[in-house]
């Protein structure tokens, strides 16, 4: 299973969601491939954002080998489940995507958690509120897992 985390700028939720998947599935013996990307391109290169580092590092996880890049067309060919943070980034990563298979491959992560309510993780880059978002990305994480480990497991 490839997993592709992506939001605006690959350095605030991104970043965390990769880590806190990355994490989970180690735990769990799966050998799944989590990445992770952003639509913007902003930050190529960057580290993740310092308040995303500490609320990571305060949960156990180390996210500082982590490094910002963009989303590209090819990683709806490469991934079998490309998640967006939002509604917006939802809808870029569909522009990349041509055809049904890739369409397929989108998820929004709280519909992990709130199946079909089209709920966001909400942009804490100038709102701040890492806390809750580290905690709405675990829970989705959970049962992103629940739903796929049973049926595939590497
Ligand atoms: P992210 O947060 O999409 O969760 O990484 C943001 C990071 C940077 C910007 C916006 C959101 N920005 O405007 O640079």
């Amino acid at each position: 299973m490839k997993v592709l985390m992506v939001c605006l700028g690959n350095i605030c939720r991104s970043p965390l969601a990769h880590g806190i998947l990355e994490k989970m599935v180690a735990d769990r013996g799966l050998r799944w491939e989590v990445d992770s990307a952003g639509t913007s391109g902003w930050h190529n290169g960057a580290v993740a954002d310092v308040r995303s580092v500490e609320v990571a590092r305060a949960n156990g996880i180390d996210i500082t080998n982590q490094r910002s890049r963009q989303l590209l067309a090819d990683d709806l060919d490469r991934f079998d489940l490309v998640i967006a943070m939002d509604t917006s980034n939802y809808n870029n990563i569909l522009n990349l995507a041509h055809t049904d298979e890739h369409k397929a491959k989108v998820k929004l992560m709280l519909n992990f958690l709130y199946p079909g309510e089209n709920r966001v993780v909400p942009d804490p880059y100038y709102e701040g509120g890492f806390d809750r978002v580290y905690q709405m990305i675990y829970d989705a994480c959970e049962q992103l897992i629940l739903a796929y480990a049973p049926r595939i497991s590497n």
